[in-house]
């Protein structure tokens, strides 16, 4: 299960991701997380553009890294083309069993 400070950030600021419907994907993760009460370690945010334009729907996963020190590292994930279907993978995958989902997942240096 993620950390009690997991991040999902949806652009629905941004001009690209907005006008390929990023509004509902946001209101949808924040339903489906609401349903299965994982609202109190999940937080959904609505964001500007992440720089990722061409993937959108762009939804950013902002977790702290599990280590065995004291200090923990952010450790950004990014998706895009994400759907409603895909934020149930999301939840289900990458949150739950910390499985990332390589047909969404944006390879950085590929941005724009
Ligand atoms: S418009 Fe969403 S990443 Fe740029």
């Amino acid at each position: 299960m993620g950390s009690a400070c997991t991040k999902l950030l949806v652009c629905t600021r941004g001009k690209h991701c907005s006008a390929r419907d990023s509004q509902d994907v946001l209101t949808f993760l924040r339903k489906t997380i609401e349903k299965a009460q994982l609202d109190y370690v999940l937080k959904v945010k609505k964001t500007d553009c992440l720089g990722l334009c061409k993937h959108g729907p762009v939804v950013q996963i902002d977790a702290k890294s599990k280590s065995k020190g004291r200090t923990k590292e952010k450790v950004s994930v990014s998706y895009g083309g994400v759907t409603e279907v895909d934020c149930i993978d999301i939840i289900e995958r990458h949150i739950s069993r910390s499985k990332p989902i390589k047909r969404l997942l944006i390879k950085r240096g590929k941005q724009k």
